[in-house]
Formats: structure tokens, sequence, C-alpha cells
């Protein structure tokens, strides 16, 4: 016999938990979980939602049952700017270019992220320097999204987005994310041939896009062979035909690896930076760390193994700041969990945010920064995943966590970080989990 889900309570009797889930969509699904153990439908207008924050049922909904669950419609209006890509299709179209773009993202591609990452955070450092020798506070956000970028930009296609003609593109880049969320959440999203002034908008987004990417792999044909992840994606081959990606397919996972990795790493790396900032005690054992095993050299690809305490610094930050707070599914056959029914059409939403958060796996002090929480054997394994587990796990984690690592690394080699202000800086759920305003580091040097 199945038992019913409990509704979220408190909500308006015409929109639901619309307003609720405008203003914080990364704490609505967490709150509706956790205070009706880990299961618990809201609605929005007329559309209803399932919030989970039970780490055993998102298992068996990613993994263990995956073929009963499929990418929501979130997913699918980011076709608008990304086109066909590994983010935003599913299926056996999805299938294919997985298999076909996961070499770009094997150890070899690693150690070259590493010199990269140590170049750009070199140049960030130096104009921190510059800023602080003025006397001034060093507002953080604006430069990891450069340095993310700037890293992004040469793993994929060895250009420095950051320089030359390209300040456009970095900006299309930066717009299409909002773009792309605010096709999510709008009350009414034109179809996209309207010429309304938002949709003109978003098709010439696109097009900046379009034609930085196309302008690439143009130029890429004949040329003596790179070594990015371009490159591995030209060479890629369907074991069963041996056709390779076209060009529209590699413009299309081009612009799809660009948009996901570099605002997800941004703001990870700024809220490490503002923990830390918080935890000076933390920051000097992390800076011991360093010297020990780094003696005073810069991090290379081996030596990141031998830094616990600063991955536990990377896992902590994935853990209470997680970029992605909610991933959507839904259901395209029943399901069953624990007695309840899951009807095929639910749309459901893991709330990462919750279940990295839950006091009852995490213990009283789960709102805390507290890295040292990893360095003990017995931390809740099953309910951390910044980067979502089963078949679409994130194809950039290792990149993304080699990235933070390297970065902080020879931030806190370099200084003592301070926050300006005591003002606590909070949480607001946009495409990524962002800080509400810039957090601004007195930096002063070891
Ligand atoms: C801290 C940084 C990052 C976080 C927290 C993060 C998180 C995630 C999550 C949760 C997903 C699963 C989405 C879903 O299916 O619902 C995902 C997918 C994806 N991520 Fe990341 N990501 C990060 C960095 C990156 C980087 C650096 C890249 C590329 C260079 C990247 C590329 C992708 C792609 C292509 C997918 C789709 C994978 C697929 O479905 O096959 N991400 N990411």
């Amino acid at each position: 016999m199945s038992t019913t889900i409990p509704a979220f309570a408190g909500t308006h009797w015409l929109f639901g938990s619309a307003a609720p889930f405008m203003a914080t969509p990364h704490l609505l699904p967490a709150q509706a979980g956790l205070q009706h153990g880990g299961l618990a439908w809201f609605r929005i207008l007329h559309k209803r939602f399932l919030a989970v924050t039970d780490a055993d049922f998102t298992r068996q909904a990613l993994v263990t049952r995956h073929e009963r669950y499929e990418r929501s419609f979130h997913y699918r209006n980011g076709q608008a700017i990304l086109g066909f890509g590994l983010l935003s299709t599913d299926g056996p179209f999805w299938l294919k270019r997985r298999r076909q773009i996961l070499p770009g993202f094997r150890t070899d591609s690693l150690q070259r992220l590493v010199p990269v990452t140590r170049d750009a955070t070199h140049a960030m450092l130096k104009h921190w320097e510059q800023q602080r020798r003025t006397g001034a506070a060093v507002p953080v956000l604006a430069d990891t999204q450069h340095l993310t970028l700037t890293i992004i930009g040469q793993a994929l296609l060895s250009t420095d987005v950051g320089r030359d003609n390209s300040e456009r593109f970095g900006t299309a880049v930066r717009e299409s994310l909002h773009l792309m969320r605010a096709r999510n959440t709008s009350w009414f999203a034109a179809p996209l041939w309207l010429p309304t002034r938002k949709n003109r908008y978003l098709h010439g987004t696109r097009r900046i896009l379009d034609d930085y990417v196309n302008g690439h792999i143009a130029e890429r044909k004949g040329c003596p062979v790179q070594h990015d992840i371009l490159q591995t994606m030209r060479q890629a081959r369907d074991p069963e035909t041996g056709a390779g990606i076209d060009d529209a397919g590699l413009r299309d996972e081009t612009k799809t690896l660009f948009l996901a990795g570099f605002e997800t790493t941004a703001t990870a790396l700024a809220w490490a930076l503002y923990a830390l900032a918080q935890r000076p005690d933390l920051a000097e054992r992390m800076h011991e760390e360093l010297q020990t095993v780094l003696r005073g050299g810069a991090p290379d690809f081996d030596s990141l193994k031998r830094l616990p305490l600063t991955s536990a610094v990377v896992n902590e930050t994935l853990r209470l700041y997680p970029p992605v707070y909610n991933v959507a599914r839904q259901a395209v056959a029943d399901d069953e969990y624990n007695g309840h029914r899951i009807p095929r059409g639910t749309i459901l939403l893991f709330s990462v945010y919750g279940m990295q958060r839950d006091p009852a796996l995490w213990g009283a002090d789960a709102n805390d920064f507290r890295p040292e929480r990893f360095l003990a054997a017995d931390w809740p394994k099953q309910a951390f995943m910044p980067f979502a587990i089963g078949k679409h796990v994130c194809i950039g984690n290792h990149f993304a966590v080699t990235e933070m690592t390297v970065a902080l690394a020879m931030i806190v080699q370099r200084y003592r970080l301070a926050l300006q202000d005591s003002h606590p800086v909070g949480m607001v759920g946009r495409i990524t989990l962002a800080p509400d305003r810039d957090i601004n580091l007195q930096l002063t040097p070891r």
C-alpha cells in the first residue's frame, strides 16, 4: 500500500510557493524536504514539484533506477542558447556525446590544466598586489570570474578569453547564464520565434557565442595540433559508426563547457575565500601544510594529492555553498520508494543544498564551515553530491577541484586574508549559489 507524501505547508492558496521559490530557490526545496522527512510536495501555481533531501532516494532516482528519470524542461530550455550539448540533452544522443567528450577530461588533460591554472592565478595575484599597494580592499567576484574564464578558454581552445577582442565573448558568456535562468523562472517565456525585446537580445547573445566559437573551430582546420579539449573533441569517433562530431556539435559542446565550467568554479572559489577569511586559524594550518609539502614552490599535479587540509577546504566549500544547489529531473515511469508512489510525470528537485546541510547526517554544526569534518573517516559520503551522481555526474568535476585547489593554494601561500567589513554576506540562488554582494578582502603579504 502506498503512503502519502506530505505537502509543504504555508503556501499561498493561489500562487502556492511561487514567491518564496523565486526569492530563495536554494532554500525552499531544502526546507520542504528537511521538514518532512526527505520528500515533500510543493506547488507553484498549478504545477506540483517534489522536493527531495533524502540521500537514499536520490541515489535510487539518479543511479539505480535512472532509466525512470530524465532531465526536466529546465535543461531543454537551455537549448535556446546552448543548442544541443551535454547539458541540454538526454537519452541516446546525450550518451553518444558523453562517450566522445569524456577523453577530454582524463588525467593528461588535468595535468595540462595545472600550469594553465598556475599562470592565470599568478596574473590575478599580480593584479591583487597592485591593488593592495594602493591600500584598497580587493573585490574578488569579478576576479575569480575572470580567472576561471581565462582557465577554461586556455583548456578548451588554447586561447586567452580575457585578451584581444574577446571581451564581448566573455560578457556574452556571463549574460547567457542570466538569460537561461530568466527563461526557467519567468511566468511566461515567449516562443523563441516571436521578435520580443528579450528574444532579440537572447538571439544576439547566442550569435556572439556562436561566432566566437565557430571562428576558433574554423581556424583549427589545417592548423598544427593543439593540446586542448577542442582537439580531443575533434578527434572523437563513435565506436559503432566511426563518425566524428560535426562542426555544429563542436560549437554546441564548446559553448556548453564554457558556460557549465566558469561561473560554478568562480563562485565556489569566492566562497572559499570568504570562509577562509573568517577562519584565520584554519588558513594558518593550511599555510603550514602548503609549506611542508610544496616548500615554497608552486603546486604541481602530483602534490595535489598530498594536501589533505586544502582538499578538505575545497570540499567543505562545495558542501556549504554548492554552486548547483538543485538538480531537476522528470519521472518518465512510475516509481516507488519506502511505500511512497512517485507517479510518472512528477518533476523532482533534488536539493543538494538541503542534503549537504542536513543536521541528521552532518551533525548539529551542519551550517558551520568546518573542513576538519572531511578529515575523519566517517563523514556521510552518501549525502555529499556537489557534482551530482549517476550518469550525468559533472564531467568537469576533477577539472573544477584541480582548478580550485591550485588557485586556493597559491592565494594562501602568498597572503593572509581578512574581510574588509564584518557584515555577513548572504546567499542568493541565481543560476549558481552566488554571494548577495561582493566579497572584499584585505590582503596582508606573508
Ligand atoms: C565547482 C564547479 C562545478 C560544479 C559544482 C558543477 C556541478 C555540476 C552538476 C551538479 C552537474 C549535474 C547536472 C545535472 O545533470 O543535473 C554538472 C554537469 C555538468 N558539468 Fe559541472 N560543475 C562544475 C564545474 C564544471 C566544469 C569546470 C565543467 C567543464 C569544464 C563542467 C561541465 C559540466 C557538463 C558538461 C555537465 C553535463 C554533464 C552530462 O550531463 O553529461 N562543470 N555539473
